[in-house]
């Protein structure tokens, strides 16, 4: 293998980065356990500020998976959100406002739901805190004491978790929709401690499902990244 432009690698990285998207629609099959071994351990190579590793992640799967599923669903019905990291909508500048509705666009368009369909689009996130179908979420939480510089460490780790699992054939999800249903999360987990950021719902997609066919741009190289020379 080698590492200079035009090589092996690159179309390698190219193939799995660029190939990995948000899945909305899985199988029931479950991933081998041998398998989610192979990809957690791959993820745990992940970089962090000082190798601190500041990551706690809960698999789940089975019954526990059903059980988190049917809890989170009664938490939305009865309005009882809980959020480690504040959350407001003013955190996103108008662009990025814009990028969001886009990509919100191709999403419920794909899905027939209306623009102005609120109700629709509430049954549907309702919906996917069932994890859109797939057989197991991993849930990624923070220490207690985290702030900017741990989450960011979370995040690094979190994007190289979905490439391992593209690599090994698994589609995936990333939440932040279960990040509103913390306390729910680590009550029926039993987890002690720890900010929730986001969930991963991971597993094999439903190729036929039109979800998981929409197209979702990027801003220009040049509208996000300047090279000082
Ligand atoms: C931290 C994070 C949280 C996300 N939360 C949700 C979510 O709650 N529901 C959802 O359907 N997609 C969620 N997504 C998926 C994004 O919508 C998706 O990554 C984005 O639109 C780009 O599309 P792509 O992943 O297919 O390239 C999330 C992604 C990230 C990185």
């Amino acid at each position: 293998m080698t590492t200079a432009a035009g090589t092996d690698l690159v179309t390698a990285a190219e193939t799995l980065i660029r190939g990995r998207r948000a899945i909305r629609s899985f199988r029931p099959t479950p991933v081998p356990e041998e398998t989610q071994r192979a990809i957690f351990a791959l993820a745990a190579t992940a970089p962090s500020n000082s190798n601190a590793q500041p990551w706690q992640v809960e698999v789940v799967s089975g019954r526990t998976r059903d059980a988190l599923a049917d809890a989170l669903q009664a938490a939305h019905a009865r309005g009882r959100r809980s959020v480690d990291f504040p959350y407001s909508e003013d955190i996103y500048t108008e662009v990025h406002q814009k990028r969001r509705a886009a990509a919100g666009g191709a999403l419920y368009g794909a899905l027939e739901i209306g623009r102005d369909d609120h109700d629709a689009r509430d049954a549907y996130n309702a919906e996917s805190l069932r994890f859109y179908g797939a057989p197991h979420v991993a849930l990624l939480f923070a220490p207690d004491t985290a702030e900017a510089r741990l989450a960011a460490d979370v995040g690094m780790y979190g994007q190289t978790l979905l490439l391992a699992m593209q690599a090994h054939g698994v589609a995936s999800c990333p939440q932040g929709l279960l990040s509103f249903y913390a306390d729910t999360v680590r009550d029926t987990l039993g987890v002690r401690g720890g900010k929730l950021l986001f969930g991963i719902s991971f597993g094999y997609a439903d190729d036929h499902a039109p979800v998981n066919r929409i197209e979702v741009t990027r801003a220009p190289l040049d509208e996000t990244t300047r090279f000082h020379r």
